[in-house]
């Protein structure tokens, strides 16, 4: 279409010249009238052709739905960049790696839950401020984008006890994708990811879980770490304790700098109780931590807004 266009405008040129004979002297007027009628008959021969290719139903099918480098030569941006798997994604395996590595197995989290895994089954008392935490958005139907992977304790309690019977003991930890009300900022964003941890035995306590993380997160920045902890409230835990880790050589941090990297407690017998597990028989711990926040420090990275931004400068570089 666009090459018939082009001619029509070449013929339309042609004529404006061709009008240009009357001011010819006489005797010059019947060879310019000659190559006007030439050039004319040319331009007028291809759009006869061009029409003609346009109805000719056996050439060569374009196919619309192809990626363009099936109809067109490639452009030089896609020959060197196909696509990657986001750099959270790929942390995030080898995050889960790390704890199969441990024996832990892996249940994906929901991206929507309910007003009784979000609270009620993680023991928050009705109308008790706690919730307040964790406010976060509904959907009109009252479902919520849970604000932490919490949410899935419940569920993973009840769906392994028949290997905790069976085993002693139940291992799992959930990576899932999270959203806050917050005001967004270099350090916080409304969508983000976290990974919990559930382990259950009959004598298990809070030395093997203190023992559990710092091997997580030795292996995961791959030296040795001094880890702390300070006490913490999480009504889903009883104690409850925070966890933090001196910050990694080689990523600019000063000696003594401790940051938070998780919440963490053995689990209260009441969220056990629910799930249809014996406290009495039973004992477990749980944790659950940002994966944006560990992927910042290990590549040293300053804006969590970054990793759900689309820049491609910055997804290019991993
Ligand atoms: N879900 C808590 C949060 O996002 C963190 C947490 C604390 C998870 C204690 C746990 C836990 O499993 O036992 O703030």
């Amino acid at each position: 279409m666009i090459e018939i266009e082009q001619l029509k405008q070449q013929l339309k040129k042609i004529n404006a010249e061709a009008a240009k004979i009357r001011e010819l002297a006489v005797e010059k007027r019947a060879e310019y009238g000659r190559q006007i009628n030439a050039q004319r008959q040319e331009v007028l021969g291809k759009i006869a052709q061009a029409q003609k290719a346009l109805l000719d139903v056996d050439a060569e099918p374009i196919d619309v739905t192809a990626w363009s480098g099936v109809n067109e030569p490639l452009p030089e941006f896609y020959k060197t960049a196909l696509g990657s798997a986001h750099p959270l994604m790929s942390e995030l395996e080898r995050v889960c790696e790390i704890y199969q590595l441990m024996g832990f197995d892996v249940v994906e989290a929901r991206q929507l839950d309910d007003e009784f895994h979000m609270f009620d089954a993680l023991n928050f008392p009705k109308e008790h401020p706690a919730r307040d935490g964790y406010d976060t958005f509904r959907t009109e139907e009252g479902l919520i984008p849970p604000a932490h992977t919490s949410t899935m304790q419940h569920r993973v309690l009840k769906d392994y006890r028949k290997q905790l019977e069976e085993t002693g003991r139940l291992a799992v930890v959930v990576p899932g994708r999270v959203y806050r009300n917050e005001d967004v900022d270099a350090t916080h964003e409304h969508t983000f990811y976290q990974c919990e941890g559930v382990y259950v035995s009959r004598d298990c306590n809070m030395g093997q879980m203190l023992g559990i993380l710092r091997e997580f997160f030795e292996k995961y920045y791959e030296q040795k770490l001094n880890i702390r902890t300070q006490p913490g409230y999480f009504p889903f835990t009883e104690p409850s304790l925070e966890f933090m880790i001196e910050k990694p050589r080689g990523l600019g941090g000063k000696k003594g700098d401790f940051l938070e990297m998780l919440g963490c407690g053995m689990i209260h017998p009441n969220v056990l109780k629910m799930a249809g597990i014996d406290p009495e028989k039973y004992h477990g711990f749980a944790w659950g931590g940002g994966i944006d926040r560990l992927v910042m420090l290990r590549y040293g990275l300053s804006d969590v807004r970054m990793f759900e931004g689309g820049n491609l400068n910055f997804l290019r570089e991993f």
